[in-house]
C-alpha cells in the first residue's frame, strides 16, 4: 500500500507537518535497526462514530518491546502517554479510519553498537490502511527461513529487527505468486506469517502456536483466542506440528492489519473450507464488536468515549 502524505506526524512530544517528519542519517536506527514499533487502527463504526480498537494495549506492549531492547529505562514517556499521544495523533490529521504506527528508536548520538548513549526517540504516524493481505483468502507458502529462537532475539518484542527474516519470507513469497508466507520455528514447529499469527481449526478445535514458538503475542491473536473461548469454541495454544498446516479444515491467519484473514492455499494445498465455520463465526464477532453500538468486548478494548474525537465533529458516547 502507498504510503500518503497526512497533515502530522506526532514526533518527540509535538504535532510536524509531514514533509518535517525527518530523521537524520547518522540516527543510530538507520545503522543498527535500533527500534520498536507496533501497529493497530481506529474504525468508523456503522452509524459513524470513530472507535479505537485495543490501542491502550498496543501502547503497554510497545513500552514491553523497549523493556526487552534496554530502553524502557531512557523512554520519557509512559503507557498511558503513548495512548493518549495516538489519540491526539488521530485528532490532528481527522483521519477515520486509519492504521496508526507508533515507532520508538535510538535518535543522532554516537557511532558503534552501544546505543546507550543515543536518545531514545519516538513518533507516530497515521495512515488511510484497508485490508493488509486483500479481501480473498490468501494463498502462502512455508518458507525456508525459520523463525530464530528467543535466546537469539526476542521474538515477543516487535523490533524492527526481528522483520529481517520476514522481509526476506515476504518478498520472496509475493515473487514467487503467493501472497504471504509462513516460518518455522528453528525446532521445525509452525511460528506464524510475516506479519500475522496463525490458526488452525481441526474438528471443531481451534488451534495457535503457544507464546513459547518464536511468535510475537499479538493482540488480535489475543482477541480471537477470547472471542473463541467466549462462543464455547475449545483454543489449543500448543507446539504444533507443521502437517497442521496442510490437513487442517480451516486456516487463517490474524493481525492488526491483518484482521482475520482466511488461507485458502498451502504450498500447492487447498484448505478445504474458506472460510469455514468457525473462522466465519469469529470474524463475525469481531466486527460486531468494531461495528457496534450495543457490542463492547471486553473492558478497555474500546476507545470511543468521554469527547477525544470531538474535533472530529463526530458523535461520541
Ligand atoms: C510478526 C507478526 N506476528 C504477529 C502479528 C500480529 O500482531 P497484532 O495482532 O498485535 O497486530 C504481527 C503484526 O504486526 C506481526 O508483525
Amino acid at each position: 500500500m502507498q504510503i500518503v502524505p497526512t497533515k502530522v506526524v506526532w514526533m518527540d512530544g509535538k504535532l510536524v507537518p509531514w514533509d518535517q517528519a525527518t530523521i537524520h542519517v547518522a540516527s543510530h536506527v538507520i545503522h543498527y535497526a535500533s527500534s520498536v514499533f507496533s501497529g493497530g487502527r481506529c474504525y468508523r463504526r456503522a452509524n459513524g462514530d470513530p472507535v479505537g480498537f485495543r490501542l491502550y494495549d498496543h501502547a503497554k506492549r510497545l513500552v514491553d518491546s523497549c523493556k526487552l531492547t534496554l530502553m524502557a529505562d531512557q523512554l520519557p514517556y509512559s503507557v498511558d502517554d503513548i495512548y493518549h499521544a495516538i489519540i491526539q495523533t488521530i485528532e490532528a490529521n481527522g483521519l477515520v479510519p486509519c492504521y496508526i504506527r507508533p515507532v520508538i528508536y535510538r535518535g543522532y548520538g554516537e557511532l558503534g553498537v552501544m546505543s546507550r548513549n543515543c536518545p531514545v526517540n519516538m513518533f507516530i504516524l497515521i495512515q488511510d490502511w484497508g485490508s493488509y493481505l486483500g479481501d480473498r483468502p490468501a494463498r502462502v507458502m512455508v518458507s525456508s527461513r525459520r523463525r530464530p529462537r528467543s535466546d537469539s532475539m526476542f521474538m515477543g518484542a516487535k523490533t524492527g529487527a526481528n522483520y529481517q527474516p520476514g522481509q526476506y519470507m515476504k518478498n520472496l513469497a509475493t515473487m514467487l505468486g503467493f501472497d504471504e508466507a509462513i516460518a518455522l520455528t528453528e525446532d521445525g514447529l509452525v511460528s506464524e506469517g510475516s506479519g500475522e499469527n496463525i490458526f488452525m481449526v481441526r474438528d471443531g478445535v481451534l488451534y495457535t502456536p503457544d507464546l513459547a514458538s518464536s511468535v510475537l503475542g499479538g493482540i488480535m491473536r489475543d482477541t480471537v483466542i477470547t472471542l473463541a473461548r467466549d462462543l464455547g469454541i475449545e483454543v489449543r495454544e500448543q507446539r504444533i506440528p507443521p502437517e497442521f498446516l496442510y490437513t487442517s479444515d480451516e486456516v487463517f491467519f490474524t493481525g492488526s492489519a491483518a484482521e482475520i484473514t482466511p488461507i485458502g492455499l498451502v504450498d500447492t494445498t487447498p484448505i478445504d473450507q474458506t472460510p469455514g465455520n468457525i473462522t466465519t463465526l469469529i470474524r463475525r464477532s469481531l466486527f460486531g464488536i468494531i461495528n457496534g453500538p450495543d457490542v463492547e468486548g471486553q473492558p478497555g478494548w474500546m476507545t470511543r468515549h468521554g469527547g477525544w474525537l470531538t474535533s472530529l465533529n463526530l458523535a461520541t458516547e
